[in-house]
């Protein structure tokens, strides 16, 4: 006798490549205990009758309405969770003054946990609701508050990877936002890694500590050295920014005479679960290096238009083989959507294109295929994240985790343009993209489980 949990009936799309989206009409989704997807079955198998007789009028069946689909839950790969407290603010700045002015001073406020407690159970709140089922987030140097936010992704039962900020180098750190020191710093990191691993034995979806360098030049030689050996010895997750404004990019190369990338990897930050942030001035050698040893690129597009005034080819480091997910950047990008993002990753590689600017010579006029699809900013936004973090999420397949928004479609106040039953579902898909809202993610699931609804 087969016994799921739970058996959803639903048209879904799930990436099946970087460029090609499955379209599953009226499948079967069978979850298991564990929260994972055991079976796939559609109209075609002999099994699928069988399994809807036997499920259907059950309390373990879900069936969804008319104008609902599935789509896999998103995965931002790159949130700093404290700045939610400024989104939409201060975007006139370049990224030194913006960090200096705003972003230090509201950070350093984390110290207080009860502030940091409104923040953060806002912004897990606010990234399901926008259908986002796994964060990769930037705490702050903070132990306490840093391990509240884990706490807090676990209660709301969002996967969440996490990571207290390392910034110990008195030169480019404010007195009162910076470690106490780098001995601290190394302390303090390996108690919240303890802390995190401890807390995931009892977290169905899991939590994860993050080894969390803010980037180079916040950090001395001997926090990066400590930080690499501490990823090495438990196993984790690494992040940072890495060559993202023409500053910081400059700074690295002054102090290393080479770029983010090699340096990064000189201290071992480099590696199959390391994710970095932004790398918009990444060079054919740096990708390569990235390409080679697993390291992610996390894209976050709207930010970039601010600080780094830059696209970045992301099709061309996805055509060199670096691994790409999709990033928020909060508050950097202003947008807690990765709806938006992945729309505005595709208007940026537009705008990198051939054919820009029809005024200047042909050859000048911008990089030829650098395009990318709207299939491909749904790959980065699901399955190019699982595959960055190396992690079982992103798409909707067998030993996937059920991790799911539900997109309803007809919602009075954010109604999508689709008139007939019969409609193309490959533009039904399309006009999800691009037109849906978070009213229309009706439900979300992590694991297995609900964590979000809307009436
Ligand atoms: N570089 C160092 N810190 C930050 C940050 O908080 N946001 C962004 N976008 N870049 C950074
Ligand atoms: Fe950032």
């Amino acid at each position: 006798m087969i016994s799921y949990t739970k058996v959803f009936q639903a048209t879904a799309f799930s990436s099946s490549s970087p460029k090609e989206v499955e379209i599953l009409k009226e499948h079967l989704f069978c979850i298991n205990a564990d929260g994972l997807i055991e079976k796939v079955v559609g109209p075609e198998a002999d099994d699928y009758k069988y399994l809807l007789d036997l499920y259907q009028g059950t309390e373990n069946f879900h069936r969804l309405a008319d104008g609902q689909y599935l789509l896999p839950g998103f995965i931002d790969l790159h949130v700093h969770a404290p700045q939610w407290a400024q989104s939409g603010t201060a975007l006139d700045l370049p990224l030194y003054d913006w960090l200096n002015t705003y972003t230090f001073p509201l950070e350093s406020r984390f110290s207080d946990i009860h502030f940091a407690k409104e923040i953060y159970e806002d912004v897990v709140a606010t990234l399901l609701a926008n259908g986002t089922t796994t964060a990769l987030y930037f705490a702050t140097i903070h132990k306490e508050a840093s391990l509240l936010l884990a706490k807090i992704c676990t209660e709301k039962g969002q996967r969440g990877l996490v990571g207290k900020v390392v910034m110990d180098d008195p030169e480019q750190t404010p007195e009162n936002y910076r470690d106490a020191d780098t001995q601290t710093a190394l302390a303090d990191t390996e108690d919240f890694i303890l802390t995190v691993k401890e807390l995931a034995k009892s977290v169905k979806q899991g939590v994860y500590p993050v080894i969390t360098p803010r980037f180079i030049p916040s950090c001395t030689d001997e926090a990066l050295k400590g930080l690499g050996e501490l990823a090495a010895k438990y196993d984790t997750h690494i992040q940072s920014h890495c060559s993202e404004s023409d500053w910081a990019h400059t700074y690295v190369q002054d102090r290393f005479n080479k770029n983010d990338a090699f340096a990064l990897h000189d201290f071992g930050l480099l590696g199959d679960k390391s994710v970095m942030a932004h790398c918009n001035f990444l060079n054919d050698d740096d990708a390569e290096l990235f390409a080679n040893t697993g390291t992610a690129v996390s894209h976050c597009p709207i930010s970039n238009a601010y600080f780094a005034n830059s696209v970045i080819p992301i099709a061309h480091l996805h055509a060199k083989g670096v691994e790409i997910g999709l990033g928020s950047d909060i508050s950097g990008g202003f947008s807690p959507s990765l709806f938006d993002n992945a729309r505005q990753a595709v208007i940026s590689s537009r705008m990198l294109d051939d054919g820009v600017n029809p005024s200047l010579p042909a050859e000048k006029r911008g990089v030829p295929n650098s395009r990318i699809t709207i299939n491909e900013a749904f790959y980065f936004a699901t399955a190019g994240g699982g595959e960055s973090l190396s992690l079982p999420i992103g798409r909707l397949a067998e030993n996937y985790a059920w991790d799911v928004q539900i997109i309803d479609t007809t919602i009075a106040s954010a109604k999508l343009p689709i008139y007939s039953t019969n409609e193309d579902l490959f533009d039904v898909f399309q006009k999800i993209m691009y037109l849906a809202r978070p009213e229309n993610i009706r439900e979300v699931w992590v694991q297995g489980e609900k964590v979000h609804s809307r009436m």
